[in-house]
């Protein structure tokens, strides 16, 4: 599995690191890098403020695309597919694991808005921290998770050689579909194919 073996290689610090973009209603394109804070079957899942750039971007263009590289192992992993915002409970449960700093964290930054100075933040934390010195932090309403359904996901596998595996799985809607000759068969509706490097 190359997300466990990216975990495992002591040369890569965050291998949960991966650039998301998002993209406004009329098609222009913005990324940056998130963490990726879990998958399973249903996708992959990322916590943010949903008042942030990519918050609203999301909130109109529902479409996403994540891409991990893990250069020690000369690998890359593109994800593509439509994001939903997670269920508030599973927000709430993430929110109160992070460390306490990262609670108020959250509280004191209204992310992407323009702020005057560092020293308005710091006076934030400070008052904050003040506020929530006993009892929990609570979640502001506008920080939550995301959840990426893949519809695309592509592993590219460099070699030596330039001559660079590229294995695109594509899901498809209809299983039944007619798909070509180089086109086989993957678990459930899922379909793969071998692109030119
Ligand atoms: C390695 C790395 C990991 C990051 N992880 C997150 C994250 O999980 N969630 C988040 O909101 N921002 C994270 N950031 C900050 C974002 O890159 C970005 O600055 C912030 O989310 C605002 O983005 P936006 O204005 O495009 O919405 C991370 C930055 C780096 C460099």
């Amino acid at each position: 599995m190359w997300f466990e073996e990216a975990m495992r290689c002591p040369s890569i610090g965050e291998a949960n690191a991966m650039c998301l973009a998002t993209c406004t209603r009329d098609g222009r394109p913005s990324a940056r890098m998130v963490l990726l804070k879990g998958f399973s079957q249903d996708g992959f899942r990322f916590f943010t403020n949903h008042e942030s750039r990519k918050g609203k971007e999301l909130d109109s263009n529902p479409f996403a695309s994540i891409v991990f590289y893990w250069e020690p192992l000369n690998r890359q992993v593109r994800i593509e597919g439509s994001v939903e915002r997670l269920p508030e409970e599973e927000s709430e449960h993430y929110f109160h694991s992070r460390p306490r700093s990262s609670q108020i964290g959250a509280v004191v930054s209204h992310q992407s808005t323009v702020i005057p100075d560092r020293e308005y933040l710091r006076k934030k934390n400070t008052e904050l921290e003040e506020l929530y010195r006993e009892g929990t932090v609570p979640k502001p309403a506008y920080w939550g998770g995301y959840i990426l359904k893949p519809d695309v996901v592509e592993f590219w596998q460099g070699q030596t050689n330039r001559l660079h595996d590229r294995i695109v799985f594509r899901h498809l809607r209809d299983a039944t579909a007619p798909t070509g000759l180089m086109t086989h068969k993957g678990e459930g509706n899922w379909v793969y194919e071998r692109l030119a490097p």
